[in-house]
């Protein structure tokens, strides 16, 4: 069916996400029908579209385009070819020997580009390899793990700013990467971000804690301020707010990062490929 005919919604086994049937995103897709999809992203913060086996990364773009400014590809090299909007994520290598991907991007609990000062309100990653097993990726409910706080704790944090710094984070995250060369560090500033966001839409307070470059918090002493973070994290990613998507073929899934974070889990890599295409878009800076 086409994209214009009547979205059906049909909610998770899981506290939040939902998945959207009977939509086939290469097709376009109306301005009433975008609209009640949005509606239901807000709702629902993840959405999962079924069956999207002819989607072609043009479509992926004129898809994400509708949800604000395209962002380029993280890392130029492992932008699809003739796409620099699409990010590879994969553990394929080309002819050459060269991945065609970012290999091990997001195994850890993050929204997308938190160490950007305006990181994009969403994600969309569309599948077109998956392993036979693993490579599930999760993702957790900031709004309900902010209100689920206690009242003492939410009053603490209400003016905290995280802060996020790739320069000091690099040498711990890629040991194995070379340093960072000055010119390059000089192109990644550190940022903060309020520790509790109000999403723009559904006015919803949400934490905003994930990311494995942030290092500490204004006004704080290191020890204290990392202590806290993955204290609030540990907390969040309870099974109560959580939800573990097992991808099957021609899944896509849209994810709202203003409140969500999410994780990708590992796979047998010497075994299978994993070929996923991201999009990012709506860069803002979070209020
Ligand atoms: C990412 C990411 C999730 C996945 O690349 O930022 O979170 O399951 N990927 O590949
Ligand atoms: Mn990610």
């Amino acid at each position: 069916m086409s994209a214009t005919s009547v979205l059906q919604i049909r909610p998770l086994a899981a506290p939040f996400g939902a998945e959207v049937l009977d939509i086939d995103l290469s097709q376009p897709m109306e301005a009433a029908a975008f609209e009640r999809l949005h509606q239901a992203w807000m709702r629902h913060l993840v959405l999962v579209f079924r069956d999207q086996t002819s989607i072609s990364p043009e479509d992926q773009i004129a898809f994400s385009a509708r949800f604000g400014e395209l962002l380029p590809a993280q890392i130029k090299k492992y932008a699809l070819k003739g796409h620099p909007a699409i990010g590879v994520v994969s553990n394929a290598k080309d002819e050459t020997g060269e991945y065609i991907g970012i290999p091990n991007s997001g195994r850890n609990w993050h929204t997308d580009f938190q160490f950007d000062r305006r990181p994009p309100d969403a994600t969309f990653l569309v599948s077109r390899e998956l392993p036979a097993e693993g490579g599930n990726t999760l993702y957790a409910d900031m709004y309900a793990a902010y209100d689920a706080l206690p009242r003492e704790m939410r009053e603490r944090i209400a003016h905290m700013r995280v802060i996020h710094s790739r320069v000091k984070a690099w040498p711990v995250l890629y040991p194995d990467r070379a340093p960072l060369r000055p010119e390059d560090a000089a192109q990644m500033p550190d940022v903060s971000h309020p520790m509790v966001r109000t999403h723009p839409v559904t006015l919803r307070k949400a934490l905003y804690i994930g990311g494995n470059m942030a290092i500490g918090i204004e006004g704080m002493a290191d020890g204290p301020a990392m202590r806290l973070i993955h204290e609030l994290r540990d907390f969040a990613v309870g099974p109560r707010f959580t939800y573990s998507h097992r991808w099957r073929t021609g899944d896509a899934v849209l994810w709202d990062n203003r409140c969500t974070m999410h994780c990708a889990t590992s796979y047998d890599d010497t075994k299978y490929r994993r070929v996923m295409h991201r999009t990012s878009m709506g860069p803002a800076v979070p209020v």
